[in-house]
């Protein structure tokens, strides 16, 4: 009888080790071997328009000059136009074929007068057949929720919550009425794990990734594949990264990854290094225990964003010093 139990157990625990070590083979050959589809299954091909958020640096940027580099139209779209133009400039003079065009929006302060003039413009576009939700604001380092100043907190829900609604609700139609489309919401590791002293960008990544499953099922049977990208830490203006790592890519091989991956799920890490932390946190860590690390780091990340505020602070007022004397 004891040693039935014994087998019994073992065996459950072989077929536990077994399912792991099948599952972790699985993310390892999908993240490094099997391809996505090709972007012209979602009818964006040479001469189609894509729209991207948030495209005047970082990953939206690289989005825009990839998209365009392989002939693909594209309408950047940001607050800054002078940044704007210069991504432009060096969109045209690398990429001669795509036609490039500007619009200027800040999301954060946008009513209904910029974004009926976004719709107007986006309305001009001949076979848009992909949207980039890649726009995002975040705290600017780890505060808590009641330290934070309420015009940051409302400028996270403006960007991260309601630009990705009404930017969908004007592009969207489109991709439906051409029966063929490609939508890319870009999540983040806050929007899988709950993370204190980054309270309300987190939730609002959290909010993304659920509207975005949610809307890929309302718009497959209409053509439209739409999916939410999950990145974790990509070197960026807003990461503060600068150096890339195995697990941190430049926005240029984090967007290679994506576009290289796309239209395997609803829900992916197309970075493969990403792709191995995502399971590895499913897997391994219980939501409670993640949450308590995400916290520590946050915790300590605030205490060296403050520390390097302290330096830059001192070094400020001994140059300011110096030019006195
Ligand atoms: N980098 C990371 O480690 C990381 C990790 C996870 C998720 N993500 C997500 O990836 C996306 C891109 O992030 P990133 O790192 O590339 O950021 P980034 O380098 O800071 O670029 C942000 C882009 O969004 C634009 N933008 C910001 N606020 C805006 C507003 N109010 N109205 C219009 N445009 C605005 C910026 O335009 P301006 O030039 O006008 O400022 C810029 O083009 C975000 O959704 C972010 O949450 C990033």
């Amino acid at each position: 009888m004891e040693n039935t139990v014994i087998y019994a157990l073992g065996a459950v625990g072989a077929l536990y080790l077994g399912t792991q070590a099948l599952k972790f083979a699985y993310t390892v050959v999908n993240a490094y071997v099997i391809p996505g589809k090709p972007l012209k299954a979602f009818g964006v091909t040479r001469g189609s328009w894509a729209i991207v958020t948030g495209a005047s640096d970082g990953l939206g940027k690289e989005f825009s000059l990839q998209l365009a580099g392989s002939g693909v139209n594209v309408l950047l779209v940001a607050r800054n136009a002078s940044k704007l133009s210069t991504v432009e400039k060096e969109i045209t003079e690398k990429n001669g074929a795509a036609n490039v065009r500007t619009h200027v929006i800040d999301f954060a302060n946008a009513g209904d007068a910029e974004y009926d003039a976004f719709a107007k413009v986006v309305g001009q576009l001949d076979n848009v057949r992909m949207l980039v939700n890649n726009v995002g604001t975040n705290h600017e380092f780890p505060v808590e929720f009641l330290d934070e100043n309420g015009k940051t907190i409302e400028d996270i829900v403006n960007v991260n919550i309601n630009a990705q609604m009404r930017v969908t609700r004007i592009v969207a139609p489109l991709l439906v009425a051409n029966k063929k489309g490609l939508i890319l919401n870009i999540g983040s590791l806050a929007g899988i794990v709950p993370s204190g002293l980054l309270s309300v960008y987190s939730a609002s990544k959290s909010f993304l990734r659920f509207w975005s499953d949610a809307l890929a099922m309302e718009l497959k049977p209409k053509g439209v594949h739409v999916e939410h990208i999950r990145a974790f830490f990509v070197v960026s203006a807003m990461s503060k990264i600068r150096k890339p790592t195995w697990t941190t890519p430049t926005a240029k091989n984090f967007v290679k990854a994506v576009l290289k991956n796309v239209g395997k799920s609803i829900d992916s890490a197309p970075y493969p290094s990403h792709a191995i932390l995502s399971w590895f946190i499913e897997t391994f860590m219980s939501e409670s225990f993640a949450i308590k690390e995400s916290n520590k780091m946050h915790i300590d990340i605030r205490k060296r964003a403050l520390k390097k505020k302290e330096r830059e602070a001192a070094a400020a007022a001994a140059s300011a010093g110096k030019k006195e004397l």
